[in-house]
């Protein structure tokens, strides 16, 4: 980044994807590009400007991980887990620089009306409480203005869930999970 004398106030790491079905028959091509986007370009983005925020004493990060963090989802398997890796990793982000002037926030929207879904494969129905890209961009821009985080949840039914969910034992997390996001009963079945 210096020797292209590159350097960002706010590096917002929204680019992600992710794909619905069964693990085992998952596209291996999908997973790698899951992997690299969801994680390791988000890993290696915030290595690469945090350095000349640091030598500047300000600037910050974004991370967009999603409210699937909170809660392994049978059959948005691999996307909930790189979203939980994100909230882990910009946490800890979080609590290695907020002395230093630079602000780490992760975001977690809920379901949100973008392109996300079709492309991930997943089923109108199972989109619940969606909001617009409007809400959820000015929620996360006042959350980092204000200095919030190092999470920011958006939508307080949202907030109710993640919280809800680290409070219950986590067989019967994954029971619930399933029952939202598995197949219908007759299709399981069939399969
Ligand atoms: N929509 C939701 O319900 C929801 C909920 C929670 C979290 N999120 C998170 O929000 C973020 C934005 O998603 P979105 O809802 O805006 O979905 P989207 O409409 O599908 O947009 C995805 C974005 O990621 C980029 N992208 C996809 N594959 C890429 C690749 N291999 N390399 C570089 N860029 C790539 C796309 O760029 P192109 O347009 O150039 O393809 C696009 O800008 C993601 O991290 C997603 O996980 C979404």
């Amino acid at each position: 980044m210096k020797e292209k004398d590159l350097s960002v106030d706010l590096l917002i790491n929204n680019a992600g994807l992710g794909a619905y079905g069964p693990f085992d028959v998952s596209e291996i091509r999908r997973v790698e590009e899951m992997i690299m986007l969801n994680v390791r370009s988000l890993v290696l983005l915030t290595r690469l400007f945090i350095p000349t925020m640091i030598e500047r004493g300000r600037g910050g990060v974004i991370q967009i991980a999603s409210t699937a963090a909170f809660q392994p989802i049978p059959f948005l398997s691999l996307y909930a887990a790189t979203k939980a890796f994100v909230v882990s990793f910009s946490e800890a982000v979080w609590g290695e620089y907020q002395k230093r002037g630079i602000r780490v926030l992760c975001l977690c929207p809920g379901n949100t009306l973008t392109e996300f879904h079709s492309k991930a494969g997943i089923e109108k129905r199972k989109i619940f409480l969606p909001a617009t890209p409007e809400e959820v961009v000015r929620f996360g821009l006042d959350a980092y203005q204000n200095g919030g985080g190092p999470t920011a949840v958006y939508g307080f039914l949202n907030r109710i869930m993640a919280m809800g969910y680290r409070m219950i034992p986590r067989r019967l997390m994954v029971r619930i999970t399933n029952g939202l996001y598995g197949p219908k009963p007759e299709a399981q079945q069939h399969n």
